[in-house]
């Protein structure tokens, strides 16, 4: 019984870890992704609270555009961050979900650097500010809700309605109207009517301060993986299985497609062979 005891007592000692969230959170993460090798601060300590102070300015400024980027406090405490909210997420929505999320953050990561994705916003702090302009699109993550389309023929079908649907996106958010390219943000759905599955919906995104080809380049590299992580397409041959609803984030673009709508549709949502829409039958 003893020996059973002490790791007993180390376990309730740990608990609970540093990544649980409070019941009093407003906001949850999709994912916090922590730069363990950028050290750590304390909460009242002057990184800490000049990050507050610089949560409360991203948070403010991202409400006119959806993107801010500043700085706060002065070396060796100084710190860096950026914000992006998507594109149908503005003005006090997104000024309201980063102040939360800004608040929850000692709750998460206590790491000097880190980038947090949430359902509808980003944010990303660092001490050093040569990594905010890094052209990776690291850390990258994805996620897909494990509903899928199976047999090849299907599988295949979907795959390259997804794919020629994000691409089109691409192009609208970087080259098309001007609401779009001005907030590099398009929206889209195509039809596909097999399986239950009766339409895709999807979205792409990227940070605002890229320009059009650089938006352009991050997308394309991002619906390029699709394939590999959204099939279970072991080798070059034909997918067996294509997952319907998925995303993948990025610091610098990301993309997001589901068989249920999720973004708010507007004149600019692009419409791929849509079904006739039913929603004006009367009896
Ligand atoms: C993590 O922190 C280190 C040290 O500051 C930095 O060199 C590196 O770029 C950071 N990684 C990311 C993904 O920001
Ligand atoms: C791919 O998915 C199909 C259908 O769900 C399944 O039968 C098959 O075992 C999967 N193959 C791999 C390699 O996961």
């Amino acid at each position: 019984m003893q020996t059973c005891l002490l790791p007993l007592f180390l376990l309730l000692a740990l608990w609970p870890p540093t990544a649980s969230v409070d019941a009093a959170s407003t906001v949850s993460p999709l994912k916090p992704i922590c730069n363990l090798t950028a050290g750590t601060y304390t909460a009242d300590s002057s990184y800490g609270s000049n990050l507050q102070d610089l949560g409360v300015t991203l948070a403010r400024d991202a409400g006119a555009s959806g993107f801010a980027k500043a700085s706060s406090g002065e070396a060796p405490d100084k710190v860096y961050g950026e914000v992006l909210c998507r594109g149908d997420y503005t003005g006090t929505k997104c000024t309201d979900g980063l102040t939360a999320a800004f608040l929850d953050l000692d709750m998460l990561c206590l790491t000097r650097s880190a980038v947090v994705y949430y359902d509808q916003y980003m944010l990303r702090f660092t001490d050093d500010e040569q990594s905010l302009s890094s052209v990776s699109n690291e850390p990258e993550w994805s996620a897909d809700n494990m509903n899928s389309v199976k047999g090849t023929e299907a599988a295949e079908k979907l795959l390259e309605r997804v794919v020629k649907l994000m691409n089109s996106m691409a192009d609208l958010a970087t080259s098309g109207s001007p609401r779009s390219t001005s907030q590099l943000y398009a929206t889209g759905e195509a039809g596909f009517g097999e399986q239950g599955v009766i339409a895709v919906y999807g979205m792409v995104q990227c940070k605002l301060e890229l320009t059009g080809p650089q938006c352009k380049s991050c997308l394309d590299s991002i619906i390029g993986q699709m394939r590999k992580l959204f099939s279970n397409d072991s080798s070059q041959g034909q997918p067996s299985s294509f997952l319907i609803g998925g995303r993948l984030i990025g610091v610098r673009c990301n993309l997001r497609y589901e068989k249920e709508l999720f973004f708010e549709e507007t004149k600019d949502t692009i419409k791929i062979d849509m079904p006739k829409s039913t929603c004006c039958i009367t009896a």
